[in-house]
């Protein structure tokens, strides 16, 4: 049997998929399930570490202790040499993602029944946008964490190629194919041309004929909608006694999934503390109060969580409402119920859609192709089902089919494939 598998480490999910030597198989990892949430609790209540779905569930249980979600967009960062508190211990957070890494690994091979050695990890096309020292620094953190977790032999594919390798697996004829993979971090597109005959290849680079990407996903999606709605029921936009705006540094990170750990420390607290004994006017001192008391109860991944139900409800309902029923300040509570619709969202995302729609323009220019060539879009990406995207890829190419794919599990099955392909054939 084979010890090579495909690891495919999500923003928000991650899969592994193997050759289990007759077929490519998504290997379950939580409750019967092929993803693993990329999330991580450390429960000091209970004195241990949760993942995925159990993690999400133990926080918003109530315990006591620190949530990690979005940890692939450390990668690349100064964050990555920092360290996220928790009852006075430092949890540095390359350990925080190892120790997710580590998880899924065991995960993985105890479903698989077998230890796994060699790995094909996805990677975006570009973890860092613009700065591609950053964006190396990103590959060697994965590199080293996939080493440190015990696999002795690792190669990375872009993750919109393993994407098209996945639909190939499926083709009988040859087809050139645009592949849109928006996931929680990045959205990937890629222009390749897949064929039957293309699966035996090793080297694709004579078929991709493009391959672009940019560091806007899901997450980015629900951190505008939370700016846009959710912080200005926090005081973010009011103005001080002296005209001043309240600072928008401590808003921006609450709305960001990975900094909103950030605004548990000390010196941050006294600093809204300040703030907030300062303010005259009665409806923002109440504002700010809830964020005092949000960030008491450690309740911003709950506000996050918010944003993101909101922006998924919306992709198929015209108008949502949400329940914040635990905004509230220490002494009061003024009930929160708020209704956000189809028009709003688009309006919250409108600048993340002119970049994504620059992208897409720029995988075409760099393939030399005319949209009339594009025989299909192939999306996959949880993200990728967002209103307004589809509809204006219909419009700029007319001609071509859209296929969905997995939308969860289309890149680990196509880093599957590369991995069987590039490492299955040298072990016995
Ligand atoms: N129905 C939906 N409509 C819109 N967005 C959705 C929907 N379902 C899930 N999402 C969003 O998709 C994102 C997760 O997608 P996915 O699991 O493909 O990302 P990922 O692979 O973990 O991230 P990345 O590939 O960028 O590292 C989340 O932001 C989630 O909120
Ligand atoms: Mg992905």
């Amino acid at each position: 049997m084979q010890r090579v598998c495909g690891v495919d480490f999500g923003t928000s999910n991650s899969t592994v998929a193997w050759h289990d030597g007759s077929q490519v198989r998504l290997l379950t990892l939580e409750d019967d399930k092929p993803t693993l949430p990329s999330v991580i609790f450390f429960n000091a209540d209970l004195d241990e570490v949760a993942y995925g779905r159990a993690a999400l569930t133990a926080y918003l249980d109530g315990y006591e202790g620190r949530l990690m979600r979005s940890m692939k967009s450390l990668l690349g960062t100064s964050m990555m040499e920092g360290h996220t508190e928790v009852q006075g211990r430092r949890l540095p957070y390359q350990q925080l993602l190892t120790q997710y890494m580590a998880e899924l690994k065991r995960r993985a091979e105890g479903a698989a029944g077998q230890g796994f050695t060699h790995a094909v990890f996805g990677r975006p096309v570009h973890f860092v946008d613009d700065d591609a020292q950053a964006d190396k620094i990103a590959e060697q953190s994965l590199q080293d964490i996939a080493r440190a977790i015990g696999f002795q032999e690792v190669a990375f594919q872009f993750e919109p190629i393993a994407a098209a390798l996945d639909y190939e697996s499926r083709l009988s004829s040859e087809e050139l194919v645009l592949v849109v993979d928006i996931g929680g971090g990045t959205a990937d597109f890629s222009v390749i041309r897949l064929s039957p005959q293309g699966r035996a290849k090793i080297d694709r680079q004579d078929d991709i004929l493009s391959n672009t990407g940019v560091h806007i996903g899901g997450t980015d999606f629900d951190k505008y909608l939370s700016l846009q709605h959710l912080m200005p029921l926090l005081g973010m936009g009011g103005r001080l006694s002296n005209g001043i705006e309240m600072p928008s540094a401590n808003y921006f990170n609450l709305a960001t999934w990975h900094t909103i750990n950030l605004i548990y420390s000390q010196k941050v607290v006294r600093e809204i503390q300040d703030i907030c004994r300062d303010i005259a006017d009665a409806e923002l001192k109440y504002r700010c109060e809830c964020l005092l008391h949000l960030i008491e109860d450690r309740d911003g991944h709950w506000l996050a969580l918010k944003a993101e139900e909101a922006k998924i409800a919306l992709s198929s309902a015209p108008q949502v409402q949400l329940a914040l029923e635990r905004l509230r300040s220490k002494t009061q509570r003024i009930p929160v119920e708020l209704s956000i619709d189809q028009w709003q969202l688009q309006a919250a995302l409108q600048s993340l859609f002119v970049q994504l729609n620059a992208t897409i323009a720029l995988a075409l220019k760099q393939a030399a192709v005319l949209p009339d060539q594009i025989d299909t879009i192939f999306f996959t990406g949880g993200a990728s089902g967002v209103r307004g995207l589809r509809e204006d890829l219909a419009t700029l190419l007319p001609r071509a089919k859209m296929v969905q794919g997995d939308v969860f599990g289309s890149i680990g099955a196509g880093l599957a494939w590369d991995a069987h392909r590039r490492f299955g054939c040298l072990l016995p």
